[in-house]
């Protein structure tokens, strides 16, 4: 079977190479990105890479108006959909967003409105299809509010509380929805941190990424150790929490 996917936020370091993973099994991709330059490269790799058809759509996703026209030629173009991925997010600088409101709200609109947005129509058209995956890239700072990236962390965490429901409403229509959620990962994202030993390669969490939209679970964490490593966190008691000052 060729696999037709959509994948928003298509030039990000983890999506490019989920795609690339789609790519090697000779798949249909529509990517979007707001770049029309990195999609272009991001094409022509992916057809040498074996991509039976590339299409691109070039949007920022803080557009709303653009999504009916994505979402419309993605399902299209080849008389359907098999699996979707939402990838695109920014980290801001948890500092700046403290004292500037519009950063504040341009970073949960990109992280959360966009998606949960984005997500909402999608569903209504797999929903119609009666098949699909619905694949979106949380994160493990969803987990638990940290002083150091709250802003962020409380778009995934609410993200991952949309995607939650969404699963058991498009559960009936044989649609699957699949939240990944990566722990640290090596991608211009993160290009500005001090790197430690459990940052892993944009490759292996495209691979993950990937892994968990062609078998499909509910909740993936990327790698599988951030599980167990979210679920120590989780319990520690705030005052400990507090002064370990993570
Ligand atoms: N890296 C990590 O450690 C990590 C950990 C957990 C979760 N995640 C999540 O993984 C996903 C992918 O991130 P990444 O690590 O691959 O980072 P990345 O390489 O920096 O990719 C972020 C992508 O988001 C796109 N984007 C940002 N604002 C956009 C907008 N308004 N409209 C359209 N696209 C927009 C960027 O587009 P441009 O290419 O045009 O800049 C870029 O392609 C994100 O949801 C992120 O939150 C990352």
């Amino acid at each position: 079977m060729t696999r037709r996917v959509l994948i928003l936020g298509a030039t990000s370091g983890i999506a490019q190479e989920v795609a690339r993973c789609f790519a090697a099994e000779r798949a249909k991709l529509f990517l979007v990105a707001r770049d029309p330059e990195k999609l272009k490269a991001l094409t022509d790799d992916l057809k040498v890479r074996g991509a039976e058809s590339v299409e691109t759509y070039a949007a920022d996703l803080t557009d709303h108006s653009s999504y009916p026209l994505i979402i419309s030629r993605s399902l299209a173009v080849w008389g359907g959909l098999d699996a979707v991925l939402i990838a695109h997010g920014i980290l801001p600088d948890q500092v700046s967003v403290e004292s500037n409101p519009a950063l504040l709200l341009n970073s949960i609109e990109i992280n959360y409105i966009s998606v949960v947005s984005l997500l909402m129509r999608l569903a209504i058209a797999l929903e119609e299809q009666r098949s699909g995956v619905l694949a979106v890239i949380g994160s493990v700072a969803g987990d638990r509010g940290r002083r150091s990236n709250y802003v962020y962390g409380s778009a995934k965490s609410a993200l991952a509380t949309f995607v939650a429901g969404l699963r058991l409403r498009l559960a009936a229509a044989n649609v699957q929805v699949v939240l990944v959620k990566p722990g640290w990962v090596r991608t211009p994202m993160t290009a500005h941190l001090s790197q430690n030993f459990l940052f892993v390669s944009a490759e292996q969490a495209g691979r993950g990424v990937y892994s968990a939209m062609i078998s499909p679970r509910a909740v993936v964490y990327c790698p599988w150790y951030w599980k167990w490593i979210m679920g120590l966190v989780r319990i520690i008691p705030e005052p400990i929490f507090a002064k370990l000052n993570l």
